[in-house]
This record gives C-alpha cells, structure tokens and sequence, in this order.
C-alpha cells in the first residue's frame, strides 16, 4: 500500500512536470487522479482492507498524498493561466477610450478675463499689487485717515496695526499714481478680503479697479465708459442705473446696479427684493488723493471704479448665491 502511494505520487509528479502547464493537460490530470472515481480515490477504497493497525498510518499518507497533488496541480495552473494572459493583445482595441479628465478655468477666472478683454479694448491697461495691504495704501491714501467713521464702511481683516488684507483694490489707484505721470489708463483685477458673508458677500471676493487720469476726464467719461463696458458684457437691453453714493476717494461718486437677473427686476432674496443688484462703486478721484500722489488736482482730473468680478458672474450665469463659487463642487464648476 505504502508503496502504491509513492508510486501514484512519483507518476503524478513526473506527468504534471510534463504537461507544459497547458491548462487542459492538467484538467485531464485532475480528473485521473484526484477525481471522485481517479487512481487516488482508488486506493482510499482499499484502506478498508488493511490491517487495524497500519489504517491510521496509511490514511494519514493518502491525506498527505492529496494535499501533495492538489498542490503541485494548483501551482502547475496558476502558471498556465499567467501563460494565457501573457500570450494575449496586450489591450483590447474595441473598447471605447476613457477620455481624460479635462481641468478647466474657474468660473471667476473666465469672467476676470473676459473684463478684462473689454477693458483692453478701450485702451486700459492691466496692473496688479498685494493683497497682504499696507494701512496706508488701502485707506490713508485713499483719503481715509485712522479713526475716520468711513473704515466702517468696510468690516476689515487686520495683520497688524499698520497692515491689513486688503478690503478693496483701490490701494492700486495709489500705488499706480505713485509711480507714473498722466495720462492713465488701468484696470486692477485681484483678490480682496472682508468680514462678511452671506448670498451676494464673500469673505474673499474679487474686484476689478479702473482708472482713467488726463486733461479734461469728466464724469460724462465715466459713465459712457461703464455703460459700454456693461453692454458689451450683458447685451445693450440690460437695465442698469447709477446711483449717487459716497466714497472718501471719489467726488462726486456713484454705484452701479443691474437689474436683478433672477427675478427680472421683480424682487428676490439675491436682489432683496429691490430689484437691483450693486456691481460696482466709482467716481471722480478726489482732489485730495491727487495731492497724496503729488499730482496738481487744478490740472489733472480724472474718474475711478471698483467693481465686484462674483457679482458680473451671478448676473453673467444666473447664480443666485456667490458662496457656490468657493466650494468646489465639481457639478457646479463644469458647467462653465
Ligand atoms: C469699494 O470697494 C470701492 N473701492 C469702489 C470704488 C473704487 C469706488 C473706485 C470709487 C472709486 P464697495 O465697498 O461698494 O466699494 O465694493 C465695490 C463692489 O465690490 C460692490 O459693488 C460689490 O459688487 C463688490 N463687493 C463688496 N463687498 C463684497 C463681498 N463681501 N463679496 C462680494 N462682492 C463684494
Ligand atoms: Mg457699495
């Protein structure tokens, strides 16, 4: 018996060796020796017959037998398989491409270009400075001295005594004055910080400022400039009205607001309920902040703005709550 067992063993071994892994080789082998009615199966029908006492010792052979060759026909296999795998079109040429996923610009990005492209087109030109903001650029310049009621107007983030995070782009006016002579033409796109949030305010927005400095700039520049930059933006039916306002910087000053897309002038939670949406504030720059350049406000005049980039978006696309821009939320951005 014992001798059966090695024999069955030595055999199996040498033909499963000899099988070249070939997948149907070895199933044919499985079934010869460990099915249920292969050589294997066999013996274990003899075990009856052996004496009391060798059982044990035989049926612990058999068992070890079979766990031998379902071992050696198991390794035997996976190797086979690998075989097939290897042998195979490295990639199947029918299945349809998974297309890469495309990044794209930013919603605020898009706009802030598209501003900007109107702007250049009339003659303005692009500058850009910090939004980490010295105290002095962002309201002292500006006409805004400390202790003045006018820094209420804006809820600001301080770093320190002296610098803030910059509430408006308007320290951009001072420090392109600073370092040209007139005749002046830029606009300021950047980033700009506030305490406040709500649908229409973010704590971090955008603003675009524009400056126009000559001989003989009048208001009348000013609001034919804004207006043909907001028809070309929206269409020429679009409602719009300027509005008198006050700016320590501006004099006169005016704010622009469009007719609330979303409810079409009706009133609405973006608008509340007025109808009309704030774009952007402007005026004629102040005497004052001509002087704080060095500029001489008897021979220079000339118009500013500022304008918030989120609102042109929600107007632009219909949004009806600015917060959506900042929690990127893939749904929301693809759809620019
Ligand atoms: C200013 O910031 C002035 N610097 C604008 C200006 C420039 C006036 C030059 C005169 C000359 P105001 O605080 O109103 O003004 O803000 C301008 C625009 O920024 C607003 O009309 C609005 O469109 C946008 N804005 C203001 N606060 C927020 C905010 N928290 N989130 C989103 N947009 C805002
Ligand atoms: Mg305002």
């Amino acid at each position: 018996m014992e001798n059966a067992v090695r024999k069955l063993l030595d055999a199996a071994g040498r033909e499963i060796a000899g099988s070249g892994d070939d997948l149907e080789a070895l199933s044919e082998l499985r079934v010869r020796y460990l099915g249920r009615k292969g050589e294997l199966a066999q013996l274990f029908k003899q075990l009856g017959g052996v004496a009391d006492a060798d059982r044990p010792k035989i049926g612990k052979l058999l068992n070890e037998a079979k766990i031998e060759l379902e071992g050696l026909l198991s390794a035997a296999q996976d190797r086979g398989k690998e075989k097939v795998l290897d042998r195979r079109e490295p990639f199947d040429v029918t299945v349809p491409g998974r297309r890469p996923q495309a990044g794209r610009l930013h919603p605020i990005t898009q706009i802030t270009r598209e501003i900007s492209k109107i702007f250049h087109q009339l003659g303005f030109e692009t500058v850009e400075g910090p939004e980490v903001e010295l105290d002095y650029y962002n309201f002292e310049a500006l006409n805004i001295p400390k202790d003045h009621p006018a820094r209420d107007m804006q809820d600001t983030f301080y770093i320190s005594d002296d610098v803030v995070l910059r509430t408006q782009t308007s320290p951009l006016q001072i420090r392109t004055m600073e370092k040209r002579r007139p005749p002046i033409r830029i606009i300021g796109p950047g980033r700009t910080y506030r305490c406040d949030s709500d649908v229409t305010h973010s704590p971090m927005f955008h603003q675009v400022e524009g400056l126009m400095v000559g001989e003989d700039i009048s208001f009348g520049d000013l609001k034919g400039i804004l207006t043909i930059f907001i028809h070309q933006m929206f269409g020429s039916d679009i409602g719009l009205r300027f509005r008198p306002s006050f700016f320590p910087f501006t004099e006169p000053s005016a704010e622009v607001d469009m007719q609330c897309v979303m409810c079409k002038g009706k009133g609405c939670r973006v608008c509340s309920q007025t109808g009309w949406l704030e774009i952007l504030g402007s005026g004629m720059v102040d005497p004052e902040v001509f002087k704080m350049v060095g500029y001489d406000p008897e021979e220079v005049t000339g118009f500013a703005f500022g304008m918030g980039i989120e609102r042109v978006a929600m107007l632009k696309y219909g949004i009806d709550d600015l917060r959506l821009f900042y929690e990127n939320d893939l749904r929301f951005l693809r759809q620019f």
